[in-house]
């Protein structure tokens, strides 16, 4: 596969964030060179990169693109860091390449190679928080649910693959594993409106690691819940919030009520980076609004009345009580308990986090 975002700065072109295309997949697997951060800005607006730990990484190289560049460093992080508001690995990402090539400026250093080399580290962190979550998930999973002999229904919602991250994701890495251990008998996968991350780049995820998938419209989720045909809900997040509320694609709100309801484990999987200490309660997250045009067409088609009033959150809030558990690389616990998973976790991310907070402040 195309990668998902790397850095090229190949002679005589100068530097670049490149990144696999993700508004036009399935269809087409395209890279689009992002040569400024004013490029990178509208990458991330227009989703061609997107995904919460993926916007962190592409987050903190586009600062050390803005450095290579000689370009203004402070405005172009703060510019990447408000290109889309929910999702907090963005902005963390964009403070901790900021944060290193500061660092590294004021001591006379290599500001450039150190912001760089920040982006890198966090990148391939990020590929081993996917492989410790696949392995804490499974395990949860394991305890939560019964042994089927024809394996566990998972459901999920958006895409949370390896489009996501530096490595296989979140929610889609444990369905994974969970695959390779011979548990999975079916990947319920959500089309997610309006923007059909589900059907177009999840199924796509699916079909290439051999994983038994079926594509549904996004409300008929409760009829399988009805029919007792969902074990668990996986879904990823985009900012867990101080008292454990999980913000994450608009319509994971609703699955949650549903799998209350229905007493099905309802697991959010996200690395610690999308854990937000400083907002205190899930009504404080900002929910990002966007275009009308979304909801009231598809592709070039429209399908509502011109002009007409549109509604279009893209994430919603669901509150810690319907959440079973949080898994990150740090281990699992309920989201209730999330300051305590951050705190006791000596990773480089929640260090670093804390660093970079302290700079902020300072
Ligand atoms: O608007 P998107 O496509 O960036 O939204 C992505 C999601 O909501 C994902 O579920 C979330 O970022 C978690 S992926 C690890």
């Amino acid at each position: 596969m195309t990668a998902v975002l790397r850095w090229a700065d190949e002679p005589g072109g100068g530097p670049a964030v490149v990144l696999l295309d993700q508004t036009r997949l399935p269809a087409h697997e395209e890279e689009r060179w992002c040569r400024d951060v004013p490029a990178l800005v509208r990458a991330i607006r227009e989703l061609a990169v997107r995904g919460a730990p993926v916007l962190g990484v592409a987050g903190a190289y586009g600062v050390a693109l803005a450095a290579a560049r000689g370009d203004d460093v402070e405005a172009a992080a703060a510019e990447l860091a408000e290109a889309r508001p929910t999702a907090v690995n963005l902005r963390y990402g964009v403070e901790r390449a900021r944060a290193a090539w500061r660092a590294a400026g004021r001591a006379g250093g290599d500001a450039t190679g150190t912001a760089l080399a920040a982006a890198r580290e966090l990148h391939a962190e990020d590929a081993r928080a996917s492989t410790a979550m696949a392995g804490h998930g499974l395990e949860l999973l394991t305890r939560l649910l019964p042994a089927r002999e024809a394996g566990w229904r998972l459901l999920t919602h958006c895409n949370t693959g390896a489009l996501v991250s530096g490595g296989e994701g979140t929610a889609l890495a444990v369905v994974r594993a969970a695959h390779t251990a011979g548990r999975l008998e079916r990947l319920w996968i959500d089309e997610t409106r309006p923007l059909l991350q589900g059907a177009r780049l999840t199924t796509w995820e699916a079909a290439r690691w051999g994983l038994p998938h079926t594509l549904l419209a996004d409300n008929a989720a409760g009829s399988l819940f009805a029919a007792g045909a969902v074990d668990a809900v996986l879904i990823g997040a985009d900012r867990v919030s101080a008292d454990g509320s999980v913000a994450n694609k608009v319509g994971s709100y609703p699955l949650a009520v549903l799998a209350h309801h229905h007493g099905v484990p309802f697991v959010v999987v996200a690395p610690i980076s999308t854990v937000d200490l400083d907002t205190a309660r899930g009504a404080d997250i900002t929910i990002e609004q966007r275009g009308a045009e979304e909801v009231t067409g598809s592709g070039d088609g429209r399908h509502a009345p011109a002009g007409v009033a549109v509604h279009n959150p893209a994430f919603d809030v669901t509150p810690p009580d319907l959440v079973s558990a949080l898994v990150t690389e740090g281990g699992v616990a309920p989201p209730s308990e999330v300051r305590r998973l951050a705190a006791g976790y000596d990773g480089p991310r929640a260090t670093e986090l804390r660093e970079a907070d302290g700079m902020m402040k300072a």
